[in-house]
């Protein structure tokens, strides 16, 4: 059952301040590609990144190539391969460009930072290799999103975890961000959580949508965006975007401003 898929996660649950906000949780993510969590503000898509990671108290099984890690403490699972792009970007804001690459390098260990990673990071963020001197913290907030995905990027991971990377983001960045996933997923199969249904048709195969802490709804992202009924049900917006570019519905500044 796992053959083709780089994780698993069988019933998992988390618990936030005593409080459970996911429940019984099951999905797989296949080795390549790009999988979308989708779901409404606060139903548990960070818990459930967070509960992958060990970040928060959980239960259940997470299997990284069919080998169970959900006994494991987060810099364990971090050095088997698993990375992390969280919602908040998290770049050292005193720190320069090539200060916050040089931290997150991994060295030469099993899944650390190879010549081929670092090449890939240099082709996908000229502008990072311009502004290595600068600090981070002056950065705006698409080129900080560019470097916390440099960061995962400079290591050979079997999968990345991503966390709304575009949300906030002017239009014209969010595809920037959009593009250069696509590249990044070509290598190394990615965990997408999405609010923007434009970057989730562009970039996703499958989805996974959460309610209130449950799984309700996986299978191919098409499926999913040409059913407009669906779409409105689970997520509460129209689906707008599926294949036509009348979708400005879903441009993050206005999901946000829907929030
Ligand atoms: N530090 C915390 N303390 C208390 N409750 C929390 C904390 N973090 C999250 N929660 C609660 O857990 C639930 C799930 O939150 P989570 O951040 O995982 O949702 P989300 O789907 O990522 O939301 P968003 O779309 O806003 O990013 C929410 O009800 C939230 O209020
Ligand atoms: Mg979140």
């Amino acid at each position: 059952m796992s053959g083709s898929n780089v994780l698993e996660v069988r019933g998992l649950s988390a618990r936030i301040a005593g409080q459970e906000v996911v429940h019984d949780v099951s999905f797989e993510v296949p080795a390549s590609g790009v999988t979308a969590v989708l779901g409404r503000n606060g139903v548990g898509k960070t818990s459930t990144l967070r509960a992958i990671l060990g970040l928060v108290e959980r239960s259940g099984e997470v299997l990284l190539d069919g080998v169970r890690v959900d006994g494991e403490r987060t810099d364990r699972i971090v050095r088997r391969g698993v990375s992390y792009v969280p919602e908040d970007r998290e770049v050292f804001a005193g720190l320069t460009v090539a200060e916050n690459l040089r931290l997150a390098e991994r060295g030469t260990t099993a899944h650390g930072t190879t010549p081929e990673r670092r090449g890939l990071v240099d082709a996908l963020f000229p502008d990072l290799v311009k502004r290595a001197g600068q600090r981070a913290g002056t950065l705006s907030g698409g080129q900080q999103q560019m470097v916390s995905l440099a960061r995962a990027l400079l290591n050979d991971n079997r999968i990345l975890l991503v966390d709304e990377p575009t949300k906030g983001l002017a239009p014209r960045i969010v595809t920037e961000v959009a593009e250069t996933l696509a590249t990044a997923a070509l290598t190394v199969p990615v965990l997408l959580v999405e609010q923007n249904l434009q970057v989730v048709e562009r970039l996703a195969e499958r989805v996974v949508v959460i309610d209130a802490g449950r799984v309700v709804h996986t299978g191919p992202a098409r499926e999913l965006l040409d059913d407009p009924e669906l779409v409105q049900r689970l997520l509460g917006v129209s689906a707008g975007g599926a294949g036509d570019e009348v979708s400005t519905s879903s441009t993050s500044e206005e999901v946000e401003a829907g929030r």
